[in-house]
């Protein structure tokens, strides 16, 4: 750790920030103007950086520190573990005791859901992929290879790699890098706030399951492999569907003998009050992708589970049966032994249900804002919130990424120790799940005079 006050080091790192990292979702020059904040130590709810400024941290790094920074519990399971074997891989006939260990808590864990296997990998966006290459090989195993094509939400985030961005519905993140992959079809959201139909949430949920149908039977349902989504959506936007968007998702989904797959990269383990967000829905899904809360970011992690009906598919001999899919890292022993020693902390400390009653809290302090005119919209579940700011109430017409409006607030927040993030015309809020009401004061009071003070 480089100490604050070292001019010399604080130079050092911030030329070389500029002169050789290129840092994610930004443009190069936007970050040169705008140098990064370079965090040198956390604990608890609280970051600081290298100048000495300390952070209430209200995104959780990326909602994904969800026990909070500097846990003794995790940081001793990683000692422990890096004493016996700091890693061996999971490939073919290899195993190791913490990947098996964890796999055996998570299928405990996901029960309801009859979640049966579990393929690890390094991250979120590698989850996803595995999810998709499972859901095409299943088709091919049960005797139809012709269903291949996926379905997803326009505003969805699934990742980086090819398989997540074809499905994933944002443009900026596909843009750069299409041609995606083909067959990947993106129906609407239910974005109560923004949408051409109504402003009746169950309505609207009706609306979009029934397009999804509709855009099933255009492309043949028997040419669909599988309909992805968030149980909320995050980085698109924090947009929570209306209570009978994901039933009904999974009436559509039977129907039409579709699998579904739930991105729980964010959801997943407690964030939307439930330990996993289709729970939240009552919707149990076929595949799900599992990262970030799984060992709250001590070392990188993700997972693709499976249910026994997916399970079933490779009970027979078939060429095609070989799972050609898995990291140098699936299943690595720190990451699964930190994984363990997280999962503890959230089960003991019923994390779910404090994200739930904090989240609501804070969803109320957050609604007091609807003062400033700025604020459009305001809305979350658990400790997953967002405001969305736009320039005029009435047309909704949204602040440009980047607006100086917009840093002006986010600035002022920070100015006052109050981590927050910008994301588009959104500011997110996705805390750690230990959050008490005392620190969703310290936010919103802030955020307030951050308004105010940018006008
Ligand atoms: C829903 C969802 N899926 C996938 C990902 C990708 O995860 P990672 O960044 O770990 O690759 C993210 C990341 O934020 C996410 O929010």
């Amino acid at each position: 750790m480089i100490e604050t006050g070292e001019q010399g080091q604080v130079n050092f790192l911030l030329e070389n920030n500029a002169r050789h990292v290129w840092h994610p979702m930004i443009d190069p020059k936007k970050s040169a103007q705008n140098p990064p904040v370079i965090f040198t130590a956390s604990d608890g709810v609280e970051v600081s950086d290298i100048h000495g400024n300390s952070y209430l941290d209200c995104t959780a790094s990326l909602w994904n520190v969800n026990v909070g920074h500097n846990r003794p519990e995790i940081k001793q399971a990683i000692i422990d573990q890096l004493d016996k074997l700091v890693y061996y891989n999971t490939f073919g006939n290899a195993s190791n005791p913490p990947s098996i260990k964890l796999s055996a808590l998570l299928a405990e864990m996901l029960a309801e859901e009859e979640m049966v296997k579990t393929v690890f990998s390094s991250g979120g966006s590698d989850a996803v992929e595995g999810a998709l290459k499972i859901a095409r090989q299943y088709w091919k195993l049960v005797g139809k290879p012709e269903k291949s094509k996926f379905f997803s939400l326009k505003n969805a985030y699934h990742g980086v790699h090819f398989g997540g961005l074809s499905v994933g519905g944002g443009l900026p993140w596909r843009r750069a890098f299409e041609p995606a992959l083909p067959g990947c079809f993106h129906i609407d959201n239910p974005y109560l706030y923004r949408n051409p139909w109504t402003q009746h949430a169950e309505e609207l949920g009706a609306i979009c399951a029934a397009n999804l149908a509709r855009e099933i039977e255009h492309q043949g349902p028997d040419t669909v492999a599988a309909f992805i989504a968030e149980p909320v959506q995050g980085a698109g936007g924090m947009i929570v569907p209306p209570a009978n968007f994901w039933p009904l998702v999974r009436a559509v989904c039977d129907k039409y003998d579709i699998l579904l797959i739930a991105d729980e990269v964010v959801t997943g383990f407690g964030r939307t009050g439930t330990l996993f967000g289709s729970r939240h829905w009552g919707v149990k899904p076929d595949i799900m992708c599992l990262a970030k809360g799984i060992n709250s970011g001590y070392v990188p992690l993700g997972a693709t589970m499976v249910n026994k009906r997916i399970e079933a598919a490779w009970e027979k001999d078939d060429p095609m049966a070989p799972l050609m899919h898995g990291y140098t890292y699936s299943g690595h022993p720190l990451a699964c032994a930190a994984a363990l020693a997280n999962l503890a902390i959230v089960l003991d400390e019923d994390l779910p249900a404090n994200a739930g009653a904090v989240g609501a809290y804070f969803l109320e302090q957050l609604d007091g804002l609807r003062r400033h005119d700025s604020v459009g919209d305001v809305r979350g579940v658990g400790l997953m919130l967002a405001i969305e700011f736009v320039k005029d109430r009435q047309t909704k017409e949204p602040y440009p990424p980047f607006d100086p409006y917009l840093m002006a607030v986010q600035k002022a927040c920070m100015e006052q120790g109050v981590w927050v993030r910008i994301q588009a015309n959104k500011m997110i809020f996705s805390p750690p799940l230990v959050f008490t009401r005392d620190h969703v004061d310290r936010a919103v009071a802030a955020v307030d005079a951050a308004l105010a003070k940018a006008g």
